[in-house]
Order: C-alpha cells, then structure tokens, then sequence
C-alpha cells in the first residue's frame, strides 16, 4: 500500500521568529513592489522593520508600499528608480537616508525573464535581462554598500535553480542568475571584514509569481514538483529571508539557500 502523499506545511515566518526581532532597522529592497520581494519585504516588516521598496511602475509600489504598511503597522515608501540605472538607484538610497536615516539590509531583487531559445533570443534581449538582473545587482550594491557598512548590515540576493542544470530557454536567465550568485560571494568575502553579511536565496518554483506565469507556457518545461508534495509559496521564501537576516545567521555568509522543496537536487517519478 503506498503512503499517504506527505504535503509540507507553510509556516509564516512569524511562527518561529520573534515580532520584534527587526525593531529598529531599515530594509532597502529592489523589485519589493510586486511577488516574491513584496513577501520579502513584508516578512521583514512584520519583525519589526521599516522599508523602501524600488521598481519602475510608482504607481504599483505606491499601492504596494500602503498596503504594507497597512498590514505590518511599520512605515513603507515607494522610491521610483530603475536599476539598469545608477543615477536613479543613488536618488533612492538619498531618499531611503533622508527619510530613515540608514540601511542595514538590502534585498537585490529585481529581474525580468521570457522564455526564448537561445538560437532565437536577440541581442537586446539578452543584454536586458543581464542588465537588469547582474548588472542592476551590482549597481544595487555599489549605491549601498557605504550605508550597509556603517550598519554591519546584510545582502539577500534572489537568484534561482534554473542554472545549475542546462534550463530550455533561459539562455539569458541562467547567465545572468549565475552571475548574481559570484556577485554575492565576492561580496561576503571582501565585505565580511566590515561586518557585512551577503548571502542568495535562490527560489525553486514559487505559485502566483511573474516567474512561474511566464515559464509555464511552454510544454517541453519540466513539470514543477517537490518531494514535499507541493510548489512553493511566497511564504517559503520570506521564512528563509527572516532567517538570513536574523542574528542567528550572524555566521553565515557566502551561501546559497535553495528553497525549492528539494526539487531541484532529487530525481522524481512523475
Ligand atoms: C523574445 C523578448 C521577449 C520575448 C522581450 N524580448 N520579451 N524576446 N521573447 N517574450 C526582447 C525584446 O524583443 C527586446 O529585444 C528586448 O527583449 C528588450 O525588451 P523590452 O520590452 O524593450 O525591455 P523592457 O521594457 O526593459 O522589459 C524587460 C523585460 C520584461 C525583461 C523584457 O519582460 C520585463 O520588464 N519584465 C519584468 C518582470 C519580470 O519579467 N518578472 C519575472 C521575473 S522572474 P529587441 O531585439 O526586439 O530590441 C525571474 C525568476 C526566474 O526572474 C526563475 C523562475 C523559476
């Protein structure tokens, strides 16, 4: 007889970690007007914390920074800025610093992805995606890093799984995901000496994401299962980030935690 199928539990992050823990500190986070760095943004700002979220589309973040405040009782403003873009990135740390003073951590969050073959992806395609993924990382990091040294603060880079093996259609993905994981080891080697901490989340599929919706129209994709019997959630991800950035993670830098379920490192039977 074979088991009853095991479904892993979604946890809220507040089950596990004090309401408080985040008292005091400011988040600066990159793509947080919308899925899986809005989550972030908000398990952060449930602890305790308050933030800035950074996008293209105000009036997104606009709604998005109310609703979060809303919801969390912590203060949320929307910094309009595009990360292929230092000067825009640099105007939103100033405005980050002049309404709160500080940063002490920092979600590298923003990315953009289709599908299309490699023999097929133009040029400019490709370059956008690098662009905003690796590159808008490392402006991100270059127009915070002084801030995030006074507060021996912490990175949290969102990557993916879809590199570590070869991923139909995600030439320019898989590169530039890749790219942000060195980015982020570099990083905690050269900035751990200043108390900073840098380490990536790298999803697995995740429900109700931009992600999934636009990598799941094509037939020959791998179909998303976990051995835990589910997708992932939003919640699965900010659980891992309330971890990171939580003191009990004071020695850990230079990782990657994979919150995928144990998808992408198990063979399965469909
Ligand atoms: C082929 C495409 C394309 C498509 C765009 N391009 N969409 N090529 N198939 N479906 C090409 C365009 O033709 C153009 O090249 C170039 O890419 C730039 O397109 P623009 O629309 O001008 O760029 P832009 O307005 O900056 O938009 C960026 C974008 C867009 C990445 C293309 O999709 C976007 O803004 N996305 C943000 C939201 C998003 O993607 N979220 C999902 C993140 S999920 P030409 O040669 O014509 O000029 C994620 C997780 C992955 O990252 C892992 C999940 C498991």
């Amino acid at each position: 007889m074979s088991p009853v199928p095991f479904v892993a539990p979604v946890v809220e992050s507040t089950a596990a970690f004090k309401d408080d823990i985040f008292k005091g500190k400011v988040l600066f986070c990159t793509g947080g007007g919308s899925g899986i760095c809005r989550g972030m943004t908000e398990a952060v700002m449930r602890h305790g914390a308050n933030a800035v979220i950074i996008g293209r589309k105000l009036d997104r973040l606009t709604q998005s920074a109310k609703e979060l405040s809303e919801k969390t009782g912590r203060t949320c403003i929307p910094a309009q800025a595009d990360v292929r873009k230092p000067e825009e990135l640099k105007e939103a740390v100033k405005k980050t610093i002049e309404k709160f003073g500080k940063i002490d951590f920092v979600i590298c969050g923003a990315a953009g992805n289709f599908l299309a073959p490699i023999s097929g992806l133009s040029e400019n395609g490709f370059r956008t995606v690098m662009e905003i993924d690796t590159i808008g990382t490392y402006n991100t990091i270059k127009a915070t890093i002084p801030h995030v040294r006074k507060t021996k603060g912490a990175y949290i880079h969102v990557s993916a799984t879809l590199h570590y093996k070869g991923s139909q259609y995600q030439a320019h993905v898989s590169a530039a995901k890749a790219g942000i994981d060195a980015l982020s080891t570099v990083l905690a080697v050269e900035e751990g000496p200043f108390g900073v901490r840098s380490n990536v989340i790298a999803p697995g599929a995740i429900a109700g994401t931009e992600g999934i919706a636009r990598l799941s129209n094509k037939e020959s994709r791998r179909p998303f299962v976990s051995p835990l019997g589910r997708v992932g959630e939003i919640k699965d991800v900010e659980s891992a980030t309330v971890f990171l950035f939580s003191d009990v993670a004071s020695f850990i830098t230079g990782q990657i935690l994979v919150v995928d379920g144990g998808a992408e490192n198990t063979r399965q039977s469909q």
